[in-house]
């Protein structure tokens, strides 16, 4: 496992009261600690999450997933350690803290025999927000208006799932803290979610979700923390946890020379680096364009790597791929290895493969890599279960 910092505190802490300098973060849980009998379930867990994030919380079953949520929506009271929400402390102002809030259970029960318009009714009057419009607001949010007059007990999973973020919606709380909302969905119906919490997010919500099925989030998180056997392993924005493995691979395993005589003209003459232009084989839009239905952009947090090997020095190739369309780096390595990070899909690598071959290349072997929250979850994780 990797020894990266998690737990450093911020420096900036959180009071009792309302917030008076600097704005504190979304969520700021520090040093929790919570047992069950002889059980530690949580040991010491701290991260920050700030405003605008969508972050997910990823771990396998029983890491302690749902006994961190309930601390942070004022259901459990840990051993030891603080919850701050938006400033506020869990323990101490709890009403406040449930103001903030949007908290959906995992496996939450719904009222079947009324129908979804009478639900929200419900709960809104449960929250006492004197405007119906809300529910109207949020029924049309969520896309349920087709839905309204339907009875709980008829609505699928999915449905079910999209009432219960509307639900945690009829208040307006900065923040929605989501135990599972994804899980037990069929592809269609997590989808949909995404692209809700996406738009969500657009509307400056912060979102924590947690999930033990890492595609899940893939696509949608900004930042992670990962949670093991009660630990938090590593947290923080994707692209920054990804940088900081790398760079602790780095200095792991010290990148070998290229031996001189590997360095051979077996390598064909090369068109595309010789006309000097960039390759442009992109036929997918580029990430800015990627969008939900309702026009909430999809962060692309996450870059892939494409691994290949050439004959001779992968050095010769490196001006062919650089500055080309999608093209996020080129790292030569030995043995005529070579990283490509990109942006796309399988027709993507395709049109890099046929750029290549077509150039002369001699390509001995493509291999695109695990997404690269996937690849941070391997690394830093034993699969070890509770
Ligand atoms: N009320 C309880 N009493 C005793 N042990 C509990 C209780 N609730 C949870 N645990 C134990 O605490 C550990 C963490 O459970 P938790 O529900 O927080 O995990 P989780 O990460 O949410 O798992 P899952 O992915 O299955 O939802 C598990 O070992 C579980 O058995
Ligand atoms: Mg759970």
């Amino acid at each position: 496992m990797s020894a990266l910092d998690v737990t450093a505190d911020s420096g900036a802490p959180a009071s009792g009261g309302a917030p008076v300098s600097a704005p504190p973060p979304a969520i700021s849980v520090r040093h929790l600690w919570h047992r069950y009998g002889s059980l530690d379930v949580l040991r010491d867990v701290s991260f920050d999450v700030a405003h605008g994030e969508i972050f997910g919380f990823i771990g396998p079953n029983g890491a302690g997933k749902t006994t961190t949520i309930r601390a942070m929506a004022t259901l459990l009271e840990p051993t030891a350690g603080s919850v701050h929400i938006d400033g506020y402390d869990a323990a101490l102002d709890p009403d406040e803290v449930r103001k903030i809030i949007g908290y959906m259970p995992d496996h939450a029960g719904v009222y079947e025999r009324i129908t979804v318009r009478e639900f929200l009714e419900f709960f809104a009057d449960a929250y006492r927000i004197p405007e119906l419009g809300v529910v109207d607001a949020v029924i049309e949010l969520t896309e349920l208006a087709k839905l309204s007059d339907r009875l709980v007990a008829t609505l699928s999973k999915g449905m079910k799932q999209r009432l219960q973020i509307a639900r945690t919606l009829l208040h307006d709380p900065k923040v929605l803290v989501l135990d599972e909302p994804a899980s037990d969905l069929d592809p269609r119906a997590r989808i949909e979610v995404r692209d809700l919490l996406l738009e969500l997010r657009e509307l400056g919500k912060t979102i924590f979700l947690s999930s033990h099925i890492l595609t899940e989030l893939s696509d949608v998180c900004t930042s992670v923390g990962i949670l093991e056997r009660g630990q938090l392993v590593v947290a923080g924005p994707i692209g920054e946890i990804a940088e900081r493995l790398a760079a602790e691979r780095g200095r792991r395993e010290p990148a070998a020379p290229v031996p001189p005589d590997l360095a051979a003209p077996l390598m064909p003459p090369l068109p595309a680096a010789a006309e000097g232009g960039a390759p442009n084989f992109a036929p997918e839009a580029p990430p800015a364009a990627v969008v939900t239905p309702g026009g909430a952009p999809i962060p692309q947090a996450t870059r892939k790597r494409l691994k290949l090997r050439v004959l001779g020095d992968s050095q010769a190739i490196v001006p062919m791929l650089e500055g080309g369309s999608g093209v996020l780096g080129v790292e030569p390595g030995p043995g005529g290895s070579l990283s490509l990070y990109y942006v796309g899909g399988d027709q993507y690598v395709a049109e890099v493969v046929r750029y290549l071959v077509t150039s002369g290349v001699g390509l001995v072997s493509v291999e695109p890599e695990r997404n690269e929250l996937e690849r941070i979850f391997l690394e830093v994780t034993r699969g070890d279960l509770t």
